[in-house]
């Protein structure tokens, strides 16, 4: 079977972010398993706010098309996002609301089409003291019920984001470290699993 190939989305709108800095140490556990791991940043897809005019006036932006692309490269993605006020952010919903506008185009498949059955791992941080919990459980929802995602069992809320990492970008504790890979290795079970199945 050829390698297993990743993507590692961040949801966040910061430089800096404590998102990136964790799906980055997911995206090396990942790597130190044997998969490929490329990296995405939704604000780099740089969508507008979704709206129905624009939509009928332009056709829907080629960020969406970005996003679709890198989702049906990859057989599995990890992906973490951040909290803003319990909900998951505008731009994690905004990005993959675009994604389900997309229609099928030539050989490319629609946006939903390309992001069904993918398997998902997913995390979150924040330097509260929940690690954005409650806002991953809708981000779940969302992107395993609306956007037929495929999530593992597992998840990880990295609190505390502020004092978890080191100078290296690696985090300090060993059990937040172990809670992480089970999540990765959970990933990269299914997706393995999934992609042998053809
Ligand atoms: C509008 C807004 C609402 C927020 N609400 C929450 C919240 O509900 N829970 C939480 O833990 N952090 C909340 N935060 C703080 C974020 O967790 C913090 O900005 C964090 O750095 C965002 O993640 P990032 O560093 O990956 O961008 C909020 C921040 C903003 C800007």
């Amino acid at each position: 079977m050829s390698t297993l190939r990743l993507l590692a989305i961040s949801g966040s709108s910061r430089t800096g972010s404590w998102n990136r800095k964790l799906v980055d140490v997911a995206a090396r556990a990942a790597q130190a398993r044997g998969a490929q791991v490329e990296s995405l940043d939704l604000r780099s897809l740089a969508l507008p706010l979704y709206d129905a005019d624009l939509e009928k006036a332009g056709g829907v932006p080629e960020g969406a098309r970005r996003l679709r692309d890198a989702l049906r490269a990859a057989d599995g993605v990890l992906l973490s996002a951040p909290e803003y006020n319990g909900f998951p952010t505008p731009l994690l919903l905004n990005s993959f609301d675009w994604l389900s506008r997309l229609q099928p185009e030539g050989d490319a498949p629609s946006g939903l089409a390309a992001s069904s059955g993918k398997p998902l791992g997913l995390f979150s941080a924040s330097p509260g003291p929940m690690g954005a919990l409650r806002s991953l459980n809708f981000t779940r929802q969302y992107l395993g019920m609306t956007i037929a995602m495929l999530p593992v069992p597992q998840q990880f809320a990295l609190s505390k984001a502020g004092e978890a990492f080191d100078e290296s970008g690696a985090l300090k504790d060993a059990k937040q470290q172990a809670a992480l890979e089970a999540v990765v290795a959970s990933l990269i079970r299914l997706a393995t699993a999934l992609k042998s199945a053809g």
